[in-house]
């Protein structure tokens, strides 16, 4: 998988990606991710990236001329199977999402800052609009790091025992919140591990966690 990331704060990855989960994977080679300054691609002599929305109202808005130069670059290279822009107003981000998005080759994220981004990128240049949330980040780059993880640990080949992550919360459906987890020791400061996981009745254990997984509500 290749992940290519559009952002006018490129630094703002490299610690995340440098680290645990996500630099496992690259170094496995599962995944190849870039992070492309938009600055590069901006307009005139001080590389102006944005400019006043039309029609007034406070804020800078990206202009399309940079971003439509960047990904021709890319575009130019390699076919995309996505090309996703972060938004708060975007497709509500879940694990099916994740699940769908860890099957594709090549993906540009493109992340937003400032009042937004011109209208026509979004009409014409992007294919995939997701939101982490329904609140707002002052940009998109926290949540793409949000999606590249997600999306990222599903790789084949990255998590040893891959059947546990159908196990994981949300992966058997929308709402589903996995069992309570204790690990040794079996009492501590007096506080103990339910029995029936000492037991070895594997019956026994099955019933116990079907019993303490739940669907959440939400
Ligand atoms: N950019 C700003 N807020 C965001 C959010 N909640 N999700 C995705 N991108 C964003």
């Amino acid at each position: 998988m290749r992940i290519d990331i559009v952002s006018v704060v490129p630094k703002i990855f490299y610690s995340p990606f440098s680290v645990s989960i996500i630099k496992k994977a690259i170094n496995k080679g599962l995944v190849d991710i870039y992070i492309h300054d938009l600055k590069k691609y901006g307009i005139g002599k001080y590389k102006k990236i944005d400019d006043y929305p039309y029609g007034g109202g406070g804020g800078m808005v990206f202009r399309i001329e940079p971003v439509y130069k960047c990904f021709c670059n890319l575009l130019s290279k390699r076919k995309y199977d996505e090309i996703i822009f972060m938004t708060p107003d975007g497709d509500l981000f879940s694990q099916e999402y994740a699940n769908n998005l860890s099957l594709i080759n090549n993906i540009i994220i493109l992340c937003g800052r400032y009042k937004g981004i011109d209208q026509r990128i979004r009409d014409y240049l992007i294919s995939k609009e997701i939101s982490i949330g329904n609140y707002i980040l002052s940009g998109g780059e926290t949540a793409a790091i949000v999606i590249v993880e997600s999306i990222v640990r599903l790789l084949p080949g990255l998590i040893q025992n891959r059947k546990s992550l159908l196990n994981d919360s949300f992966q058997k459906s929308s709402n589903y919140i996995s069992h309570p987890i204790y690990t040794r020791p079996a009492i501590y400061k007096g506080w103990k591990v339910p029995e029936i996981l000492l037991s070895g009745h594997h019956k026994k254990i099955k019933e116990w966690i079907d019993k303490k997984s739940y669907n959440k509500k939400i």
